[in-house]
């Protein structure tokens, strides 16, 4: 290959480059296998080690090069990122409203979208090829981070110029966040070291991002919306909704939950809609932002030295109040693992009442010097525990002592080891607390999903005897149960027909998930359960086969097949099988969206966006969050999205929520 042949390359290896990296990082529906993927990068990678001089800043190899600095650089923002004005109360809201419509001249929309909880930041591109990013700082100044934001692969390094012409100058802002998911595997890791873990994904973040070795920030699973533009030379747009398009056309990532609305009552729908979906949401949001459409109107509105007038977030209820410690228990888990617990004196908590909290291990609590009697700030973060932050100081205030591990097993009275940070009773199958905690482990939501069979119930049946293994919880009659305090004859009589029910026909994923089987939890479950079919196939793997399952490495392998090798859970696992009937896991309707991406909008009735997701996977098929070719249908309900409109562009088939159950059903599905 010549060099000009290798410049054209080049090029080319860019743009289709450039193409994945959209499709995987901001669409979540890539085209082509990560070996094909990885096949063009090497190739490029190749060709710059061979020709140098052909490398340039926004090659896709050039996310990661920069060095560390010694202090960040203070830069100015092309225009001043101003914060919102907000309030949790629907009248204030209300008056914002009525403000924004005698001030603006003319009919009122507004663009709503979720209040993405992580770090603000501005992108600078000129050229279309982005040359600054900031953070917000205070508002005129912040610090220049360009080469931690490149290291994020959404972020687009080079911006499209397919659909619409890149103006010379570009700036815009947005959201730099970090997914739950990942923040939850960060911390795990940094624990793991040892280290300090993040308080919540906002932080981890903020913090990543400042980082000064860029090494380190392209370590740290990252994410980017962007939502606004703060300049633009050479492009004329007339409301926020053209703004969004313009930003997607020009290859960033845009919440896909904005929607365009023209009443104060659609605004507090959204805020109710988005409120029940947060916790089901894979990122952190803490309210709606509300923007004035016409940007003719929103410039007449002006600002305040601090909010632009046009705008306004309505925020949920927080998740972060502060309490006081009444005591520390150490609390004995299912897999005896004893957490150091906070009873905390009742607070509320964006809407659910908390009195207790997690302090992880004896480490966390002395680390952050937690003891009885202390003012605490405590936080609920996604579906998790809530967590105890730190301590809230109160000088001169006599403290108690510091809270110590007990030496015994508050359950069985087994001594104690220490395994790293964590403290354990080796007891297993014999401790009280650790079968209560298998029991309630087993009724849970993923696994047999048994209602009115929680953490109370579970640790009477074993405190009274009545379960000494799990099998024997289908033995149950509701005879034994009406002796027992807090169960009337319908109460018993209901536990008894819940578990009965719970206990046939139950898919074999869920069943797997029951079993509380070491580091298997629901998406691996799932995947075991569509490989091997069923249980007496998944019993008998060998750790080799077990690792062909895709998502399931050594380590994994070998607990899984240590679990069904160990004697004991054998002798349970038959006694179990007598009584649980398991279906196989290909049944008729097991695949009828088998490699199929369905994609929600709009509001469901008949259930939630959790369970149509659970609907989907358990039928194979897989839920998205953007519209692509690829889509096979878009699931339309009340007041759509946007995705509603890239569904008709792009000719994908549109189906009310009811069309798609009858369809589910036509097939043979069965719910
Ligand atoms: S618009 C002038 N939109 O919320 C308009 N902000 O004080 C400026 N935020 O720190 C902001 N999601 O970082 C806007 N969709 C969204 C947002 C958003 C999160 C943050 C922003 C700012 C704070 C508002």
């Amino acid at each position: 290959m010549n060099r000009k042949q290798a410049e054209q390359r080049t090029r080319e290896l860019h743009t289709q480059i450039r193409h994945h990296d959209y499709l995987y990082y901001v669409k979540d529906a890539p085209e082509i296998s990560d070996e094909a993927y990885d096949e063009l990068y090497r190739e490029l990678e190749d060709l710059e080690q061979r020709h140098p001089e052909l490398v340039t800043p926004d090659s896709p190899t050039q996310r990661v090069g920069g060095r560390a600095l010694d202090k960040f650089p203070s830069v100015r923002h092309t225009a001043p990122m101003l914060s919102l004005d907000s309030s949790q109360e629907v009248a204030q809201l209300e008056r914002f409203d009525e403000r924004v419509r005698k001030a603006a001249e003319g009919e009122i929309a507004s663009v709503v979208a979720p209040k993405l909880d992580g770090a603000s930041v501005e992108l600078v591109y000129e050229e279309g090829v982005l040359v600054r990013a900031s953070t917000r700082g205070d508002g005129r100044t912040g610090e220049g981070i360009t080469e931690n934001v490149r290291t994020i692969r959404a972020a687009p390094l080079r911006l499209h110029d397919g659909k619409r012409s890149v103006p010379g100058l570009l700036a815009v802002r947005g959201e730099v966040i970090m997914r739950v998911a990942a923040f939850e595997q960060l911390n795990e890791r940094l624990l793991e070291q040892g280290r300090e873990p993040f308080a919540n994904p906002r932080n981890a973040a903020a913090g990543s991002l400042r980082q000064l070795d860029p090494q380190i920030t392209a370590q740290r699973p990252l994410d980017l919306y962007v939502y606004d533009l703060l300049a633009s030379e050479g492009a004329s747009m007339e409301t926020q909704w053209e703004v969004l398009t313009a930003l997607s056309d020009w290859g960033f990532p845009v919440n896909e939950l904005a929607r365009r609305v023209s009443s104060v009552d659609e605004i507090v729908e959204y805020h109710a809609e988005l409120h029940e979906q947060r916790d089901d949401l894979p990122y952190e949001i803490d309210g709606v932002v509300i923007k004035l459409d016409g940007l003719a109107q929103r410039d007449e509105l002006g600002e305040t030295s601090h909010h632009p007038r046009g705008a306004y977030a309505f925020k949920f209820p927080p998740r972060k109040e502060v309490t006081r410690v009444l005591a520390i228990a150490a609390s004995v888990g299912r897999t005896g693992a004893v957490t150091p617990i906070a009873m905390l004196r009742p607070v509320e908590l964006g809407g659910v009442t908390v009195s207790r909290a997690s302090l992880h291990n004896r480490e966390e609590v002395a680390r952050k010097d937690i003891r009885a009697g202390d003012r605490v700030r405590v936080q609920r973060a996604g579906d998790v525990i809530p967590q105890v932050l730190e301590r809230v100081d109160e000088p001169g205030r006599k403290r108690k002592p510091r809270f110590r591990m007990p030496a015994k097993c508050p359950s069985c009275g087994t001594a104690l080891i220490e395994r790293g940070p964590f403290t354990v009773c080796p007891n297993g199958f014999e401790c009280p607390a650790q079968l209560a905690g298998r029991i309630q482990h087993l009724a849970g939501r993923d696994a047999l999903d048994i209602e009115g069979l929680g953490e109370e119930t579970a640790r009477l049946l074993v405190a009274e005897g009545l379960v000494k293994q799990l099998p024997d919880l289908f033995d149950l009659s509701a005879e034994r149960l009406v002796e027992l305090e807090g169960f009337a004859e319908k109460s018993a009589g209901s536990l008894v027909d819940g578990i009965a029910r719970a206990g046939s026909d139950v898919e074999l994923h869920r069943f797997l998930v029951a079993l509380g089987i070491p580091e298997v939890g629901v998406a691996v479950a799932r995947d075991l359960a569509r490989h091997f079919g069923s249980l007496g196939a998944l019993r008998e793997a060998s750790t080799e086969q077990l690792e062909a399952v895709p998502g399931v490495g050594p380590k994994m392998a070998e607990q899984i097949e240590g679990f069904f090798g160990d004697a004991h859970n054998r002798a349970i696992l038959e006694r179990l099988e007598d009584k649980v009937t398991v279906a196989e896991a290909e049944g008729a309707a097991a695949d009828i969206l088998a490699g199929l991406k369905i994609v929600f909008t709009g509001s469901l009735e008949r259930m939630t966006r959790r369970d149509a997701k659970q609907l989907v996977e358990s039928l194979g098929g897989r839920v998205s969050s953007s519209v692509s070719k690829e889509t096979a249908y878009v699931v339309v309900g009340a007041s759509p999205g946007s995705k509603h409109d890239d569904a008709q562009r792009l000719g994908v088939t549109i189906l009310t929520e009811d069309e798609f159950l009858d369809l589910l059903r036509s097939r043979g599905a069965e719910f």
